[in-house]
C-alpha cells in the first residue's frame, strides 16, 4: 500500500479506513502528496457541505477551572492568572450583540466552573434562544442531569474535545479524570440529542503518529458532528512550558483527514491554527474546514482566557472579530452561512465499482 493509494481509497470510501492508511498518509510529507491531500479535502468539503462558512460567536464567560490539565493556562494551579466570571446578564447581552451582528450560533465556553449551576445555565440558554440562534455549550464534564436540563432549556450542541485517544497519554496530561469519563460524557450528550463535537490537540509531548491516527479513528467511530483540531502551544505558566509545540503542517493534515473521513461534519479553522501561522485559519478553510469562531468575549476579560500564549484577537476591540471573519470568508471567495449551520447528514455512496 502506498500513501497515494490509501488516500484515493479513503476519499472514495471513508468507511474502509484503517489505522495503517492514516499512518502512511501522516508520514508521507512530499510537497506533491500533501497538496493532493489538501485538494482532496477541499473538494470533499465543497461537495458535502458547500461553499458556506458558518460563523460561531464565542463567548468565553469564565476562566475559573476545577481541573489541572497539564497543557492549559486555565488549570487551577495557575495562580498567576487573574480569574473572572461574567454575570448571566453580561453573557446574555453579549449573545444579543453577536446575534445582531449576524452570528447564527452562540458558543458558551468556560473552564470547568461549577458556579454556573444547572439552573443558572438553563436560564441563560433559554434567554439566548430568544435571539433566533443555535446555542453550543463547551463547559466540560458535568452530570447527566445537568446536560439533560440544558438540552431541555434549548441548547443545540456541545463541544468537548477528546484531546488525545491515547489513554496512557491522556492520563499523564489529565490528573483529574480518566479518558473513560470523557467518553462517557460524549455518549451521554449524543444520547440526549446534542450535536456533539470532539477532536484532539496535535503535537502533545510524547504523542506519536499512531496516536494521531487513533484520534481520527476515534472521531470517525463517534461520528462526531463537529471536529475541532489544533496544535499544542506550550504555555509558560504550565508544567509543559519547555516542551516543543505542535506543528502547523501536521495539524493541517489532520483537519484534511477529518474532512475526508467524515465528509458532512462541521470543522472549524481553529484559533490555535491562526495563532501559530499568520494565515492559519484561512489556510485551514481551504483544506477542509467550514466553520470559524470569532471571539466575542468582552473587554476587559478577553486577554484573561489564556488557554495558550499569543492567542490572536485578544487586544482587538471587542466587536471587531465578527466583521473581520465576514471579510475573511468573502476574501476567500466563500459565503457567510445564513442558517444555523447544523450538520446535515449525507449518506455516503461509495463509488467502488467505477473509476
Ligand atoms: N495548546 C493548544 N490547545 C489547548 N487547549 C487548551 N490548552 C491548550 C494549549 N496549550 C485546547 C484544548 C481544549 C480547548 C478549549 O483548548 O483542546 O479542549
Ligand atoms: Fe480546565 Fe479545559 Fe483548561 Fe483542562 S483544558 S484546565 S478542563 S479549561
Ligand atoms: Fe479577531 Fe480578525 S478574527 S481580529
Amino acid at each position: 500500500m502506498t500513501p497515494l493509494r490509501a488516500l484515493e481509497r479513503i476519499a472514495r470510501n471513508p468507511d474502509s479506513v484503517e489505522k495503517e492508511d492514516l499512518v502512511l498518509i501522516l508520514r508521507e510529507n512530499s510537497k506533491e502528496f500533501n497538496e493532493k491531500l489538501f485538494k482532496t479535502a477541499d473538494e470533499i468539503r465543497e461537495r458535502y457541505v458547500g461553499n458556506e462558512v458558518h460563523v460561531r460567536a464565542l463567548i468565553e464567560f469564565s476562566n475559573y477551572c476545577r481541573k489541572n490539565c497539564l497543557y492549559c493556562g486555565l488549570r487551577r494551579s495557575n495562580r498567576e492568572l487573574k480569574r473572572y466570571r461574567m454575570t448571566p446578564q453580561e453573557i446574555i447581552r453579549r449573545a444579543e450583540i453577536s446575534a445582531k451582528m449576524g452570528a447564527r450560533t452562540i458558543v458558551l465556553q468556560s473552564g470547568e466552573d461549577l458556579y454556573y449551576t444547572k439552573e443558572i445555565l438553563s436560564d441563560i440558554i433559554r434567554k439566548i434562544k430568544k435571539f433566533d440562534v443555535a446555542v453550543t455549550l463547551s463547559v466540560g464534564e458535568r452530570t447527566y442531569e445537568e446536560y439533560e436540563a440544558w438540552k431541555m432549556a434549548g441548547a443545540d450542541r456541545f463541544l468537548m474535545r477528546h484531546e488525545t485517544a491515547n489513554k496512557e497519554l491522556y492520563r499523564k496530561l489529565h490528573p483529574d479524570t480518566p479518558f473513560e469519563e470523557r467518553v462517557k460524557c460524549l455518549h451521554w450528550l449524543k444520547k440526549l440529542g446534542y450535536e456533539v463535537g470532539a477532536g484532539n490537540i496535535v503535537g502533545l509531548p510524547g504523542q506519536t503518529v499512531e496516536d494521531l491516527a487513533d484520534d481520527l479513528l476515534f472521531v470517525k467511530e463517534l461520528d462526531a458532528d463537529m471536529v475541532g483540531i489544533g496544535p499544542f502551544i506550550p504555555h509558560p505558566q504550565t508544567p509543559l512550558r519547555n516542551e516543543k509545540g505542535g506543528d502547523f503542517l501536521t495539524s493541517l493534515k489532520m483537519i484534511a483527514l477529518a474532512r475526508i473521513l467524515i465528509p458532512d461534519t462541521n470543522i472549524p479553522a481553529t484559533t490555535a491554527m491562526g495563532t501559530i501561522h499568520p494565515n492559519g485559519r484561512q489556510i485551514a478553510l481551504k483544506c477542509g474546514a467550514n466553520v470559524i469562531m470569532p471571539v466575542m468575549t468582552p473587554s476587559p476579560y478577553r486577554p484573561l482566557y489564556q488557554l495558550y500564549p499569543g492567542k490572536i484577537c485578544v487586544s482587538e476591540s471587542d466587536t471587531k472579530c465578527i466583521p473581520c471573519v465576514f471579510h475573511m470568508i468573502r476574501a476567500l471567495g466563500r459565503e457567510v452561512g445564513k442558517s444555523y449551520g447544523s450538520r446535515k447528514k449525507v449518506t455516503i455512496s461509495s463509488s467502488t465499482s467505477c473509476s
